[in-house]
């Protein structure tokens, strides 16, 4: 039993928010954004990453998401034996369980989990900035592409928040916050917000909050409970550790 766990009291039909970040991915091979050798050390965050970058250089931020996107398509990228606890908790929990990930990555589909909310939307999804239509984007975007709803050229952008606007679902995920029992966030460094102010949220509302990373995290100090350590080790560990609770 991990002591981040030791003192807790679980009932089977608790319900369960998981915050996961770049961390829970990175023993698949997807980079993290702010270790030595992060995406943010090769690439200026403001030039990818921002309204202002993408209508100052549409074909530098495409040319950015087009290369992760193929990254995520090499067959040596799958779901890592954390992804793959996460969706046994799912399946095997009484209660709700509720992943809420700042990844644009889709491992934690491929491993299983169904109830998910993209906070900071998918690579493998597109918008027209004209018309707002979301479809499926698996290939390689770019500026001269047309809207296939409403015709236009030159609107097409991945489907991922960028900073300065407003992450998806925040109505769904604050009110899941409120009423959980247990609020778990894995491999992310605390740094973006509204992300980084969950732990506080869901402890206003009564959770106990339990942090699973590589290191203590900037918030580290909010939590209950840590593990420190791997994500494809302390995560399944914490899955059978809870599972064995109840
Ligand atoms: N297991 C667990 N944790 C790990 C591992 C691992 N194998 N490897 C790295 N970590 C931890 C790091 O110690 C770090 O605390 O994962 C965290 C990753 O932090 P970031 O790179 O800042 O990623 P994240 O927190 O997801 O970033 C949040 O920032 O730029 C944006 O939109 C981007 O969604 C992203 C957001």
């Amino acid at each position: 039993m991990t002591s981040a766990l030791a003192s807790l009291r679980l009932h089977p039909a608790d319900s369960i928010v998981i915050l996961t970040g770049a961390g829970i991915s990175k023993e698949s091979g997807l980079d993290t954004f702010r270790c030595a050798v992060g995406i943010w050390s090769q690439v200026d965050l403001e030039d990818v990453a921002t309204p202002q970058g993408f209508a100052r250089d549409p074909d530098l931020v495409h040319r950015f998401y087009n290369d992760r996107r193929r990254g995520l398509h090499d067959p040596a990228i799958r779901p890592n034996a954390a992804h793959v606890a996460l969706a046994g908790l799912e399946r095997r929990w009484k209660g709700s369980v509720l992943i809420v990930t700042q990844n644009i990555d889709d491992l934690h589909e491929r491993a299983g989990s169904t109830r998910l909310l993209h906070m900071h939307g998918e690579l493998l999804k597109a918008f027209c900035q004209h018309c707002r239509t979301v479809v499926d984007c698996h290939g390689d975007l770019s500026v001269h592409d047309h809207c296939l709803t409403c015709g236009r050229k030159g609107g097409m952008r991945p489907d991922v928040v960028w900073f300065g606007e407003m992450p998806y679902h925040m109505e769904r995920i604050q009110q899941a916050l409120a009423d959980c029992d247990l609020f778990v966030s894995i491999g992310t460094s605390g740094n973006v917000y509204p992300a980084a102010g969950f732990v506080a949220e869901a402890r206003a509302g009564g959770a106990h909050t339990v942090e699973l990373n590589l290191e203590p995290s900037e918030g580290a100090s909010h939590f209950h409970g840590a593990v420190h350590g791997p994500a494809t080790e302390v995560v399944p560990a914490f899955v059978r550790d809870l599972l064995a609770l109840v």
